[in-house]
C-alpha cells in the first residue's frame, strides 16, 4: 500500500470535493447538448465553481501558501516558497461535448520546483499522484513508464492547436514526421492525462506546445517519478513554465526529440 503524505492527502481531498461537483455538472451537460443555447456558459460556471472549491480546501489546510490557478490567476500568499498550481478542469472541450475524458490537476511548487502532483479523472476514478523521491501511483498501484525502445512500436500523444492558437504549420510538420515513423498518434484533449498515461506506460511519449503551467505541472512529476524524462521540446529544462513539453520513457525521449526536429517529412 502506497503511503500518502499529508500534502498528498490535502490535494486528494480538494480534488475529490471538486470532482463531485464536476461529475454532477457533467451529467447536466449531457442533457444540455440538445438545447439551443448550448452548454458553454454552464461549463464555464462549472469550471469556476470547481476552482473555488479547490482553492477553499487548499487554503483551509495550508493558509499561507500561494496559488497559480487557471481562472483566478496568481495569489501570492504569505509564504513565498510554496504555491499550488491548479487546473480545475483540464479538457474543457471534451467536457463540453459530453466526452468522459477530463481531469482536475493540482501541483505543489516549492521554491520553484514541482514536488507533488495529483491528476484525477472523476469519471473513471483514476487518481494519479506522485511526490518527489517517492514514486508515482495510480490509486495504490506503482507506475512505471513503458519499456519500449523501438519508435516503430511506439504510441505518442500530442495536442493539436485549434482556431485562435498559433503554430498550425509547425504542428503539421511535426505530425507528418512522427506519423511516418511511429505506431500511432493520439489527440485525447487533456494534457494532464496525456502525461499521466505516459507515466502509466500507455503512451511511450507526449509532446505539445502552447501550454500553460496549470496544464502540465501536476503531470510532469508523474512522468519523472515513473522513470521518464520531461523537458521542453527543444530540450530546455523548464517544461512547466517554458510553454512546450516533451515527455517520454528514457529510450524514446531523445528519439522523439530528434524526429520532431530534423526527421524527414513524409511523402
Ligand atoms: C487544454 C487541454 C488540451 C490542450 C490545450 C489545453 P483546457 O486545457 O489540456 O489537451 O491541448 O492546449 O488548453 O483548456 O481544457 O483546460
Ligand atoms: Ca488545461
Ligand atoms: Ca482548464
Amino acid at each position: 500500500m502506497a503511503l500518502r503524505s499529508a500534502n498528498i492527502n490535502v490535494m486528494v481531498s480538494a480534488a475529490n470535493k471538486a470532482a463531485r461537483g464536476l461529475v454532477r455538472d457533467f451529467g447536466e451537460v449531457e442533457q444540455l447538448q440538445v438545447s439551443v443555447k448550448g452548454p458553454s456558459d454552464f461549463v464555464s460556471t462549472a469550471d469556476m465553481r470547481a476552482e473555488k472549491v479547490i482553492k477553499a480546501e487548499l487554503k483551509k489546510a495550508r493558509p499561507d501558501w500561494g496559488f497559480l490557478m487557471e481562472e483566478s490567476g496568481v495569489d501570492e500568499g504569505r509564504d513565498p516558497r510554496h504555491r499550488w498550481i491548479v487546473d480545475p478542469l483540464d479538457g474543457t472541450t471534451n467536457f463540453l461535448h459530453g466526452i468522459p475524458h477530463f481531469a482536475i490537476s493540482i501541483a505543489l511548487e516549492k521554491a520553484g520546483e514541482i514536488v507533488a502532483g495529483v491528476v484525477m479523472n472523476p469519471i473513471t476514478d483514476e487518481l494519479y499522484w506522485a511526490e518527489k523521491g517517492q514514486g508515482a501511483f495510480m490509486n495504490d498501484r506503482r507506475l512505471r513508464v513503458s519499456s519500449r525502445r523501438a519508435i516503430e512500436q511506439s504510441l505518442f500523444a500530442t495536442g493539436i492547436p485549434f482556431r485562435g492558437r498559433p503554430g498550425h504549420q509547425p504542428f503539421l510538420r511535426e505530425l507528418s514526421r512522427v506519423m511516418a515513423v511511429s505506431a500511432g498518434i493520439r489527440r485525447m484533449g487533456v494534457a494532464s492525462l496525456d502525461l499521466a498515461f505516459t507515466a502509466a506506460g500507455r503512451f511511450e511519449g507526449y509532446w505539445e506546445s502552447g501550454l500553460h503551467p496549470w496544464d502540465v505541472a501536476g503531470g510532469v512529476i508523474l512522468v519523472r517519478e515513473a522513470g521518464g524524462f520531461v523537458t521542453e521540446m527543444d530540450g530546455g529544462p523548464n517544461p512547466v513554465h517554458g510553454g512546450s513539453i516533451l515527455a517520454a520513457n528514457q529510450h524514446m525521449h531523445a528519439a522523439l526529440r530528434e524526429v520532431l526536429k530534423t526527421g524527414a517529412d513524409a511523402a
